[in-house]
């Protein structure tokens, strides 16, 4: 037999299709439960079917807590070589971003932040955009978001932000009171809520939308010296987003339709690509600023900190099993390689702890053996057990009986320190409290000002409508830190909820006009009202 003559018995095991359960065995019938007679009772040795029944049981495991609908895609990263004009090791070691047109294998998903698995895609929400980098020193995610700053610049009130924007724990219905109640009392998030609320807060789709790191992380070059960066991707197939009007003629369509648009679009082979760009600024506070470059509430301005190219990424496969890849898939902000660091952002340290976290309980204490997560390198370590760990993490040539370091007798050993290590100087009082350059309202009135017409007018509205079925008190605080950011701003707000306030009229959450919608408000017995 010729070496590519296939044996009988291997083509018929190649083209096998018979149903087996999960121990290999054959299934004769799987159509019927084995009972007494063809009427039953059942009985309990039924073991192929309590199997199926129990596995089927089990086939959810807890959605992501926030962030819970997504889609996602398998691609490359191509690095330029460079940033901007010079050579990127000036700023950093990353192996993955040396050698001009080196490839990087990517796995992306793009996710809904607030509401639950198959929520409508048409929502106003900031859109996730996690990207991991299988890189040649293992794994690095960059998970970012569509709009490059945030609500709040402290982790410590993340939970709190997102109870507020979720549905009331009462009723389970999403109550804009509740949102506005918490950005009212919350002023750093004013800046995020003038881009939520304007047509930035509804892309069009997961293709048309860019995307950032958000948060500022380092950039550590060979000698050590460190850089603070934000990374931004910017999409090749331009930016689109949605009015509130087409975003309901959207859902009442197809609720499902930006996952949809990815992978329609890959499988006709219309690759969706993004440029990723950094801002890159010197390693300290930078007192000239009027905004601290560790608050993710502010942007860096691009005159000042121009975005400079660094590589390219091609989306090019859809995943075989949605939940094998996209549900499992597991991104994490700790997840850095060498020339890659945090910064002292304090949302990013709370972030850190809180993704590995969520993921032992949501995929389980294993959940990088899952090949979506594995590194696609050698990876080796003294880790043991754990629910379904179905392999060992060793090095050839290691022996096996040594799962310590250190040790003599061939266990693994530390790696070689390559390039200079980074020991930034840290000095100060322990303390809880808020950094100092916090002004929550000027950055959003620029933003305000760029807007074209149409995005003003839809903010307007959008504002409008959601804040006009809010307690009085509310109002008038989002209305006050609209004109500390503009004063058009804050006059199209006022003078809007006077008009609202006079008609009586208010919005539901897919923006139609309809005054019955207004659930009873505590603006009509007041927040400290009993009840009852
Ligand atoms: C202190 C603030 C934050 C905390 C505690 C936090 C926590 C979490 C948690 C627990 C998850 C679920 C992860 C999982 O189940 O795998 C998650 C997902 C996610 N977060 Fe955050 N987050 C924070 C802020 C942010 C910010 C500022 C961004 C944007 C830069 C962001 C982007 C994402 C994305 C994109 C995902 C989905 C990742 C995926 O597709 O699996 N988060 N976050």
């Amino acid at each position: 037999m010729s070496k590519n003559e296939k044996s009988t018995n291997q083509t018929n095991i190649e083209n096998d299709k018979t149903l087996t359960t999960r121990q290999g065995h054959p299934v004769t019938n799987n159509q019927n439960i084995r009972t007494v007679g063809d009427r039953g009772p059942a009985t309990l040795e039924n073991y192929d079917f309590i199997e199926k029944i129990s596995h089927f049981d089990r086939e959810k495991i807890p959605e992501r807590i926030v962030h819970a609908r997504g889609a996602g895609a398998h691609g490359y990263f191509e690095t330029y070589g460079t940033v901007g004009d010079e050579p990127v090791s000036k700023y950093t070691r990353a192996k993955v971003f040396q050698d001009k047109g080196k490839q990087t294998p990517v796995f992306v998903r793009f996710s809904t932040v607030v509401h639950g698995n198959h929520s409508p895609e048409t929502v106003r929400d900031p859109r996730g955009f996690a990207v991991k980098f299988y890189t040649e020193d293992g794994n690095w995610d960059l998970v970012g978001n569509n709009l490059k700053i945030f609500f709040i610049r402290d982790a410590m009130k993340f939970p709190d932000m997102i109870h507020a924007f979720r549905p009331d724990p009462v009723t389970n219905i999403q109550d804009s009171e509740r949102f506005f109640d918490f950005c009212a009392n919350s002023p750093e998030s004013f800046h995020m809520v003038t881009f939520i609320y304007s047509p930035w807060g509804i892309p069009a789709n997961y293709r048309m939308m860019q995307g950032s790191g958000v948060n500022t992380y380092k950039w550590v070059n060979q000698d050590g010296e460190a850089v603070l960066v934000k990374y931004h991707w910017e999409p090749k197939q331009g930016i689109k987003n949605l009015t509130m009007k087409e975003a309901a003629e959207i859902q009442a369509e197809n609720f499902n339709h930006a996952t949809q648009d990815l992978y329609d679009a890959i499988e006709r082979g219309d690759y969706p690509e993004w440029e990723l760009f950094v801002q890159i600024m010197s390693d300290d506070d930078h007192p000239e600023l009027d905004f601290d470059p560790l608050d993710d509430t502010k942007l860096w301005p691009e005159d000042k900190f121009p975005w400079l190219p660094v590589g390219k990424m091609v989306l090019n496969k859809n995943p075989e099993n949605y939940f094998t890849e996209v549900e499992q898939a597991a991104f994490g902000t700790g997840v850095l390689v060498d020339g890659l660091d945090f910064s002292d952002d304090k949302m990013l340290q709370g972030r850190t702890f809180s993704y590995s976290d969520t993921q032992r309980y949501r995929v389980g204490g294993n959940y990088l053996q899952v090949p979506i997560n594995e590194a696609k390198k050698r990876v080796a370590t003294n880790h043991e057990g754990g629910q379904l760990r179905h392999k060992n993490d060793k090095a050839p040539g290691q022996n096996p009986h040594v799962n310590y370091e250190p040790s003599i007798l061939g266990g693994l050993e530390e790696a070689k320190q390559t390039g200079k290590e980074y020991t930034p100087h840290v000095k100060g009082n322990l303390v809880r409290e808020s950094i100092d350059r916090n002004d929550n309202t000027k950055q959003a009135g620029e933003t305000y000002r760029q807007f074209e017409d149409w995005e003003k007018d839809e903010l307007i509205n959008n504002l409008i409508g959601d804040l006009s079925v809010c307690d009085k008190r509310i109002q008038d605080k989002m209305i006050a830190l609209a004109e500390e950011a503009d004063e058009e701003y804050g006059r199209r707000l006022r003078e809007g909820l006077e008009q609202a306030d006079k008609q009586g009229t208010s919005k539901n959450p897919l923006g139609a006009t309809n005054a019955e919608q207004a659930p009873k408000k505590a603006v009509d017995k007041g927040h400290d009202a009993d009840p009852y």
